[in-house]
C-alpha cells in the first residue's frame, strides 16, 4: 500500500511539471490512454487489500479527477492562445499590432529648450545687425567679475552681486559683464561691436521672478564719437525686431560702477499699449535693462584711449525678456524640464 499511494503521489508531481511541456494530446496519451499512467494505478486496484481498497480507490479516482480537470483547462487555454494575434518579439515596439502607438513614439521626438530657441533668434538678429558673438563664462575670477568693471575690493556695489564661490576663491559670475574686459582685449582696437551670451548665477531666494540661475546677453560697443543716442536706437532697433512690435521707450536713472552715465532702458508694455496689465505690473511701462556709456577706467583696463574712444554697453536677462514674448508667468517653469510646459513651444 505503501508503495502505491507514494506512487499516486509521484503521478500527480510529473503531471504537474508536463502540463507546462507537453500538449494536450501527448499528455492524454501518457496519463490517460491505454497504458497511460493514471489508467495503470487504477488497474492497480486488484491488488491492493480488501481493507485499503476503498481509500486506495477513493485516492485513484481524484488523481483521474484532477487530471481531467486540468486537460479540459489547458484545451480551454490552447483555444484561446491560437485566437490571439501573435506577437513578434523582434519588432521594436508592437508596430505591426498597434501604429498608433509608433504615431505616438514619432510625435514625442525630442526638441530644443524653449530658452535655447530664443536665445537663437536674438543672436541672429545681432549678428545682422553687424555685431559678433563670444560666449560668456560659467566660472571666472574676481579680477574680471570686479575689479576690471571699476569694483576696487571692498566696493560696496559688490553686495548687488552676491553669488556662489569655489574653495579656491573662483567666482560663478552674476552677469555677463564678467566678459566685458577680455572681449574688448580680444576685439580691439576699435571699432568693437559684440555681444556675449551666457549663463549667471546669483545668491537668491527664488520666486516667479528671479532664480538662482538664468542667461543674459551682454553688448558691447566702442568707436570714435558714439553718444548715448546710438545706444538708445540700438537697443531699441534689437527689441522692435524681437518683440515684432514698434515701442516706445525711455530710458531712467540707475547705478552700475562699469558705465557713466548709468541707465535703466524702459519700454512702453506692447500687451496693453501701455494702458496698464500683469505684464507691465499696472504701471504701463517694463524696465528691460541695465546700460550705459562703458565708464573710462574699463575702457583704460583693457588698454583703450578713453580720450580718443567712447562706447555704450548693456546686460539683460533672457529668460526675462523670453517670458515676456511668450507670456511666461513664472520664471522656475524654465528650469524644471517638466515635459508639459516644455511641449506648449
Ligand atoms: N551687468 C548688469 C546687471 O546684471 C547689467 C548691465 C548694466 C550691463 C550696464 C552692462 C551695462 O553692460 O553697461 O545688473
Amino acid at each position: 500500500m505503501e508503495y502505491t499511494q507514494k506512487n499516486l503521489a509521484n503521478i500527480q508531481t510529473s503531471f504537474s511539471k508536463d502540463l507546462k511541456d507537453l500538449s494536450h494530446e501527448q499528455l492524454k496519451e501518457k496519463y490517460l490512454g491505454k497504458k497511460g499512467l493514471v489508467t495503470e494505478a487504477l488497474k492497480e486496484i486488484v491488488n491492493v487489500s480488501a481493507k485499503e481498497k476503498p481509500m486506495y480507490g477513493k485516492e485513484v479516482n481524484t488523481l483521474k479527477a484532477f487530471v481531467e480537470e486540468k486537460l479540459s483547462e489547458k484545451v480551454q487555454q490552447d483555444r484561446e492562445y491560437t485566437s490571439k494575434p501573435k506577437i513578434d518579439p523582434t519588432a521594436p515596439f508592437d508596430i505591426n499590432e498597434k501604429p498608433h502607438l509608433y504615431n505616438q513614439m514619432l510625435s514625442l521626438k525630442g526638441s530644443k529648450h524653449p530658452l535655447t530657441k530664443e536665445m537663437e533668434k536674438i543672436l541672429r538678429i545681432f549678428s545682422s545687425m553687424g555685431f559678433d558673438i563670444l560666449e560668456s563664462r560659467q566660472i571666472d575670477d574676481d579680477y574680471h567679475m570686479f575689479q576690471s568693471l571699476n569694483f576696487p575690493k571692498g566696493h560696496p556695489a559688490r553686495d548687488m552681486y552676491d553669488t556662489f564661490r569655489t574653495e579656491d576663491g573662483l567666482v560663478l559670475p552674476a552677469h555677463t559683464s564678467t566678459m566685458q574686459n577680455r572681449a574688448l582685449k580680444k576685439f580691439g582696437p576699435p571699432p568693437i561691436a559684440v555681444v556675449l551670451p551666457g549663463r549667471c548665477f546669483r545668491n537668491e531666494a527664488t520666486d516667479a521672478g528671479h532664480e538662482h540661475t538664468f542667461h543674459q546677453i551682454e553688448g558691447i560697443y566702442v568707436d570714435k564719437n558714439v553718444s548715448l543716442s546710438n545706444m538708445i536706437a540700438t537697443i531699441k532697433t534689437f527689441l522692435e525686431r524681437y518683440l515684432e512690435t514698434d515701442l516706445k521707450v525711455k530710458i531712467q536713472p540707475a547705478y552700475f560702477p562699469f558705465t557713466e552715465p548709468d541707465c535703466e532702458f524702459v519700454i512702453g508694455c506692447p500687451f496693453c499699449n501701455m494702458t496698464g496689465c500683469s505684464t507691465c505690473g499696472h504701471s504701463g511701462w517694463i524696465e528691460i535693462m541695465g546700460c550705459g556709456m562703458i565708464h573710462p577706467n574699463v575702457l583704460k583696463e583693457a588698454a583703450i584711449d578713453s580720450q580718443m574712444y567712447s562706447g555704450f554697453a548693456w546686460g539683460f536677462g533672457v529668460d526675462r525678456l523670453a517670458m515676456i514674448k511668450l507670456g511666461i508667468e513664472d520664471i522656475r517653469h524654465l528650469r524644471e524640464s517638466n515635459l508639459n510646459f516644455l511641449q506648449q513651444f
